[in-house]
C-alpha cells in the first residue's frame, strides 16, 4: 500500500482549523484526522480516573493505559476513549480547561504522535488532512502541503464563543490566550510554523475561500 498524500493543517485554537480541514478533506475525498481530539480524549480519560492533570509524572504514568480510537470520516468525525464515544464530552469546559497541561507531557506526545503516524499510514483513502499544532513540524514533516492557519485574536475568540455558545467573549479570549501561551512555550513540539508551510490568515476570509485556496495548493503539487 502506498502512503497517503498528507495535508498538514496547523495553527492556534480558533483559527478555523477544524472546519477548514474537514472542508478540504470532503472536497478532495480524503480522510481527516483531528489530533486535538486525541489530546482531549486522553485528558477526558485521565479526569475519569481522578488523575491530577497538573502532575506530569502522574499523567505520564496513567496515559499509556488509555485506549484511543479515532474515526477519519470528515463528514462524521468520532473519537473513542477506552471504548466510549467521547466526541461530545471532549468539547466540554472541564476537558478544555485541562487539555493544555496534558499536551505538554512528553510521554503523552510520544504516544499520540506514534498513534497519529499509524492512522496516517493505515489510511485507506488517497490522502488525509491532519490538523493540530505539530503536524508539519513533527508528525508528518514530509507532508507535501503544509498550512499554518492564523486569525487575529478577536476573530478567534468570537468564532470559538459562537461554537461553544458562550456569551462571555472576553472570558473565551482569555482562555484562548492562556492555551496559546502553554501550547507555544512547552518544551516538547511547541506550536510553531513548520518549515515549508504556507501561512493563511483567515481573519477576513470565508471558510469556502480558505478551503479553495488549500485545494488549489494540493492540486498544484499532486
Ligand atoms: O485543537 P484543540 O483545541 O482541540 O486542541 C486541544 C489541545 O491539544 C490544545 O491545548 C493544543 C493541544 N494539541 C497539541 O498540543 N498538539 C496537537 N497536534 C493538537 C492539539
Amino acid at each position: 500500500m502506498s502512503s497517503p498524500f498528507v495535508v498538514a493543517v496547523d495553527g492556534p485554537s480558533g483559527s478555523g482549523k477544524s472546519s477548514t480541514a474537514r472542508g478540504v478533506a470532503q472536497r478532495l475525498g480524503f480522510a481527516y484526522l483531528d489530533t486535538g481530539a486525541m489530546y482531549r480524549a486522553v485528558t477526558w480519560a485521565l479526569l475519569q480516573r481522578g488523575v491530577d492533570t497538573g502532575d506530569a509524572s502522574a499523567v505520564a504514568e496513567a496515559a499509556p493505559a488509555v485506549r484511543i480510537v479515532s474515526g477519519t470520516d470528515p463528514g462524521a468525525p468520532t473519537i473513542h476513549a477506552d471504548g466510549t464515544d467521547v466526541s461530545v464530552q471532549i468539547r466540554g469546559e472541564d476537558v478544555t480547561a485541562h487539555v493544555s497541561p496534558v499536551a505538554t507531557v512528553p510521554a503523552v506526545r510520544g504516544l499520540l504522535v506514534q498513534l497519529q503516524r499509524s492512522v496516517i499510514a493505515g489510511c485507506a483513502a488517497d490522502g488525509i488532512v491532519v490538523e493540530g499544532r505539530d503536524i508539519g513540524s513533527t508528525v508528518a514533516p514530509d507532508a507535501p502541503v503544509k498550512i499554518y492557519l492564523v486569525a487575529d485574536p478577536a476573530a478567534r475568540a468570537a468564532r470559538r464563543a459562537a461554537e461553544t455558545g458562550a456569551t462571555d467573549t472576553a472570558g473565551t479570549a482569555e482562555s484562548l490566550a492562556r492555551r496559546d501561551r502553554i501550547d507555544s512555550t512547552r518544551a516538547a513540539s511547541p506550536l510553531t510554523r513548520a518549515d515549508g508551510s504556507v501561512e493563511i490568515d483567515s481573519t477576513h476570509l470565508g471558510l469556502a475561500e480558505v478551503v479553495e485556496t488549500i485545494v488549489g495548493l494540493v492540486q498544484e503539487v499532486r
